[in-house]
């Protein structure tokens, strides 16, 4: 296993919309497995394959630092069939390092999708879950937490991501 790259704003891959996953092959497993990993090492509760340079719709969430309920998912071709409730609340992204945003998001949603082998899965998220996988799927469509706020705030929190990027040297 490998601790991947994670792509940071504005690194073109982020907002681009990645293709479904067709083959579940070792390659497959292997790069589910490293996302996993590079997800542990980061501070972060989901990673899309985007954020790893990756254009398919893939994602990984590990909320158990947070809620030890949940185990750790794979959701693969992720589509969202219900949603409800509308909760608004901070969020940060692993792709915009200290960028913390206030955006709305359905308090509950039913996903299905496929899991690491291929096989239906439907998951129910409310909570922290909920909002990543929302967050999540933003990726695979090249929606960042930018394209969720108003333009003014938008403007404002490029402007500071920006500046701090050039004041801490971190490569883009
Ligand atoms: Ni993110």
């Amino acid at each position: 296993m490998a601790i991947l790259e994670i792509k940071k704003y504005p690194d073109d891959v982020l907002k681009q919309k990645a293709s479904p996953v067709e083959k579940f092959d070792s390659d497959l497993q292997r790069l589910i497995d490293n996302m996993m990993e590079t997800l542990q090492a980061a501070p972060g509760i989901g990673l899309a394959a985007p954020q790893v340079g990756v254009l398919k719709r893939l994602m990984v969430f590990d909320l158990s630092s947070k809620e030890e309920k949940y185990p750790l998912i794979v959701l693969i071709n992720p589509e969202v069939i219900e949603t409800d409730g509308i909760i608004e609340s901070e969020e940060g992204c692993l792709s915009i390092p200290q960028c913390v945003a206030t955006i709305k998001r359905a308090e509950k949603v039913i996903v299905k999708g496929l899991d690491r082998k291929g096989k239906p899965v439907e998951i129910e998220g409310t909570g922290l879950l909920s909002r990543a996988i929302q967050h999540e799927i933003d990726h695979l469509d090249g929606i960042l937490l930018f394209d969720r706020v108003s333009l003014i705030k938008r403007e404002f929190l490029k402007k500071r991501y920006l500046r701090s990027l050039r004041e801490s040297n971190v490569g883009v």
